[in-house]
């Protein structure tokens, strides 16, 4: 027996390299998947999570739901990328609705944008434990432009809009569905085609989140320069046992000096974590997105940073409810899936 059905949608990540819808459902025995499906885009209609090519964009969404047979049209996406800005903050106490207009008024010290360019968002965390009188609020601003042109295609593509929510959060939320922490620091890191998103977790809560313009596709622009080819021939180059057009040492190259770039980065995170926290080890790493495949990438970041580095496996308690997905074929896309699990176990009445 199916619970809440009224209340389901499908996640769909919008992802720049490959777009991913998936149905989880919550069953007596558990979650489970019921619909999975992915299809790639071309290169330039997503940059580092803001569309450049609506029109193209929402026809790719259409053909994957059709592809996938999805009847499901209540959808729940995720932002992310330069454009989105999460941020912990303190504040006097007030009451809830006092909050909005208070926030508007101070978040301009916290957000690079100009704060009529922005919608933006809150959560009250709690009382802050130093100082009673204030409180604790996660700050979300996101370009309104951006937002706007998400909010376009998915109504291009015939679907109905429940949640919007933000890839690291919906990272968190598979995480948490799937693992334990117990108690350990944690970094989650998804890295995609063109972002990358970035969230400590200590305690079971998130202390940092951060975007950055790290990706895959960084690779291929060394790959283009080198081979001089075009942007799609580098991500065949890129995947292919047997390249023609570049040498296995040169791809290697490519490869090692981009993976040392994004190492750097996470390094600059957690650097920034520790000077807060300086008692505390972050002692695991949970990638996620396509740059998980990289072994090169987790061996060096392991050596780096010291920690246990591992994929992320959204389906780690999901049992499979279709004949027609092969589980092998699953286990193999996993860490790519992380996000859109996170946006498939959302519910149209969340907050
Ligand atoms: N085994 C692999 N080796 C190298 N790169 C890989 C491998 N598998 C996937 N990738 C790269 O991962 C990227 C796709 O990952 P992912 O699906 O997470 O991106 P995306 O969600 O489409 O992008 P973004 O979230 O940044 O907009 C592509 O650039 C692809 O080339
Ligand atoms: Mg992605």
């Amino acid at each position: 027996m199916i619970f809440g059905k009224k209340n389901q949608l499908v996640g769909l990540d919008i992802g720049s390299r490959t777009i991913k819808v998936a149905e989880a459902v919550e069953t007596k025995s558990g979650w489970a998947v019921r619909k999975f499906g992915s299809i790639d885009i071309a290169p330039g209609l997503i940059e580092e999570g803001v569309i450049k090519d609506g029109p193209a964009v929402a026809e790719a969404i259409r053909e994957l739901f059709h592809l996938y047979n999805i009847r499901q049209h209540n959808v729940a996406i995720s932002i992310g990328g330069y454009s989105v800005i999460v941020k912990n903050i303190t504040v006097q106490q007030m009451p809830e609705d006092q909050l909005y207009d208070s926030l508007h008024f101070e978040a301009e010290q916290y957000i690079p944008f100009d704060i009529n360019d922005v919608n933006l968002d809150f959560q009250v965390l709690g009382e802050n434990e130093q100082n009673p009188n204030q409180m604790n609020v996660l700050l979300v601003a996101a370009k309104k432009e951006m937002v706007n042109d998400y909010v376009n295609i998915i109504d291009m593509a015939g679907l109905n809009l429940c949640i919007i929510d933000i890839d690291a959060f919906a990272l968190q939320n598979i995480y948490e569905l799937n693992y334990t922490s117990g108690g350990e620091n944690i970094a989650l890191i998804d890295i995609g085609a063109g972002k990358t998103s970035l969230n400590i977790l200590k305690d079971n809560v998130s202390v940092f989140m951060r975007d950055v313009s790290l990706g895959c596709n960084q690779i291929n622009h060394k790959i283009v320069s080198m081979a001089n080819c075009s942007m799609a021939e580098a991500e065949d180059l890129k995947l292919a046992e047997n390249p023609d057009k570049i040498t296995t040492g040169d791809l290697e190259e490519a490869v090692s000096s981009v993976v040392s770039d994004w190492c750097n980065e996470i390094r600059r995170a957690l650097d920034f974590f520790y000077s807060t926290n300086p008692e505390d080890q972050i002692k695991h790493i949970m990638l996620s997105g396509g740059g998980a495949n990289i072994k090169q990438f987790r061996d060096l970041l392991a050596v780096q940073t010291a920690a246990e580095v591992r994929s992320i496996n959204p389906f780690e308690v999901f049992e499979v409810k279709n004949s027609h997905l092969d589980p092998a074929y699953l286990q193999q896309i996993a860490p790519q899936v992380a996000i859109c699990m996170g946006l498939a176990i959302r519910r149209v009445d969340d907050k």
